[in-house]
Formats: C-alpha cells, structure tokens, sequence
C-alpha cells in the first residue's frame, strides 16, 4: 500500500549512544551520538485551507501548545519562507509521544512536518535540503528528517548514515516516568568530563560499552530515572538498557519479541501510571511501509 499524499509519521528517535565531548562557546556541546528511530511516534497530516493552522489531539496532546511557537508551525513558516510559497495548510497532530521526554518528540514533529510539506507544496526538495533547513528549528531536527540509524557529531547536526543490521527489527522497549524534562539543565548538569570517543564499534557488543553521558547528570536531577533504568534492567532476555538524549525516557533492546512482551507487561503492572511504548527498531526509513492512522 503507498502512503497517501497526506500523512506523514514523527517516529520516535532514540540515541543509543550519546558522548559528550566538550563545552562549545555558543552555549551547546560537542557530541557523538548514535540516532536510531523506531516504527511509532506521533503522526502528521494536512488538510486545505486559507491560511496555516494546526490542531492538535492524541493521549499526550496536554502538554502541548498549538499557538505560533509550536515546532510545527515554525518549520511550516520557514519551509514556506525560503521555498516562496504562501503557508496554506491545515496541520493536524496526532500527538502519541511525551512531551520534552529524550525522544524527539519536538523535533520529531517539525521533521515530519518539513517532509509532508515539501510534498503537498509540491516544493520537491531532497531530504538533503530540507535537513540543513531543519537545523535552525533545534540540534535534533535534521536527524529527524532523515529519521534513519545516523552518527551525529557538533551538536548533532553533522550527521553520516550508518548500517546497524545486527540491530534491524530489534523489539524495543521505551518507557517515560512521566517527568517532563528539560534539556539545557540536564546539559548544564554533566560533569564536564570527556570520557572519550564513541569509537566504530557499532555492533551490540561494542554499544554495550559506550555510554549516555547526560544520564548521571539527568538522573541527579530527576532521580526515578535511575529507578527505570533498574527496572528495564532487571527484565528477562534484555540486550541493552539506557536513558535516550537528555531523558527522562529510558529504552531496553530485547533479544526478542516474546521477552519484550513478558518485560511490558510486568513493567505496566508495577508502574501503571508511567508511559510505555513498545515498538521495533527502523532499520531504514522506509517510507512506503510507515504506519499511517
Ligand atoms: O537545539 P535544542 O533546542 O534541541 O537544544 C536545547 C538546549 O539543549 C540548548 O539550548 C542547549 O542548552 C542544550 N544543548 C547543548 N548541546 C547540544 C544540544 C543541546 O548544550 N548539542
């Protein structure tokens, strides 16, 4: 089946190593980063109309603002702006993700929404343009256009494709204590430390050994991450466990569908009141195959 002209998914990104190598002078870090992206997030679609207007609905809708400093909005504008077309568009979100939650969340919507755009613009620019585009909207955004397994550096802007076969279709785990946090903090929170390169070990064994440098700072502010972490880590037939971008989401690699299903499950029972989302990871963007609602 090919996707309609009209959808587009946000999926959910995830950093399945995140090294923080130096404090630059503009205020942001230096970072090497391993972006994955998942099969669910939060969905995009368009409608016609006189002017740019967003609604907005889905379980996790609340923590969001629909007025002019949305994401979507802004990527909107700024696509509209630099290709000289006039910002015509109804954009309604579907919002499944938490907010400000180490995901892409944000980012994730404004990548989607340059994508679906450039489509029903009939803009047709590469993907290529569109990320460096995307960069002015947040470090995290050009990723999120490509929203394929990726290695970031600078601030996470400067992006290479990478293959992770050993890790296609892995079931993925990603549960969110439902703390919003915010992410200049917890940057503000590592210790200054540079613990060393992520290295081109990128097999399962090689990940295991590298790190989320943002996690101990995340976890002093907010410390129930540190009891996500335990409790994903103490499931059955889990491969790697770690806290995604600035958190407070934390995310279990399973080495199976069946152990991921049994770890969900026994999670959900003991915090009901967190979020879950259990998914697979994308190998590729593929854009034929998306989900769509
Ligand atoms: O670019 P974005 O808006 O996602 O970043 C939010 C905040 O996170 C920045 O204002 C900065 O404080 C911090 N940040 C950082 N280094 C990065 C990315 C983000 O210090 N590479």
């Amino acid at each position: 089946m090919s996707r309609p002209l009209d959808v587009e998914l946000a999926p959910a990104k995830l950093n399945l190593a995140l090294h923080v190598r130096g404090k630059r002078t503009d205020g942001y870090h230096d970072l090497e980063t391993l972006f994955a992206f998942v099969r669910d997030g939060d969905v995009l679609s368009v409608a016609s109309a006189d002017g740019l207007l967003l609604s907005i609905d889905g379980s996790m809708a609340a923590g969001l603002s629909d007025t002019g400093d949305n994401l979507v909005l802004r990527a909107a504008r700024l696509l509209a702006g630099k290709a000289g077309v006039k910002p015509k568009a109804h954009l309604r979100l579907t919002k499944n993700l938490p907010v400000a939650s180490g995901i892409g969340g944000g980012s994730a919507d404004a990548a989607a929404a340059f994508r679906l755009l450039n489509r029903y613009w009939s803009i047709g620019w590469p993907l290529e343009k569109l990320a460096a585009l995307a960069g002015q909207l947040g470090a995290d955004v050009p990723a999120c256009v490509y929203s394929r397994p990726l290695l970031g550096s600078g601030r996470g802007e400067s992006l290479s494709p990478v293959a992770l076969p050993e890790l296609a279709d892995t079931a993925v785990l990603l549960v969110n204590p439902m703390v919003a946090v915010p992410t200049g903090p917890v940057f503000a929170a590592w210790d200054g430390v540079d613990r060393g390169s992520l290295g081109g070990d990128l097999s399962l064994a090689g990940l295991r050994h590298a790190r989320n440098d943002l996690q101990p700072g995340a976890a002093r502010l907010f410390p129930v991450i540190t009891e996500v972490l335990e409790l994903l880590s103490g499931c059955e037939g889990v491969r790697l466990v770690r806290m995604s971008g600035s958190g407070a989401t934390c995310f279990a690699l399973f080495e199976s569908k069946q152990t991921q299903a049994a770890g969900t499950m026994q999670l959900k029972r003991l915090r009901p009141e967190w979020w879950f989302l259990d998914t697979v990871l994308n190998h590729n963007r593929k854009p034929d195959s998306l989900p769509v609602s």
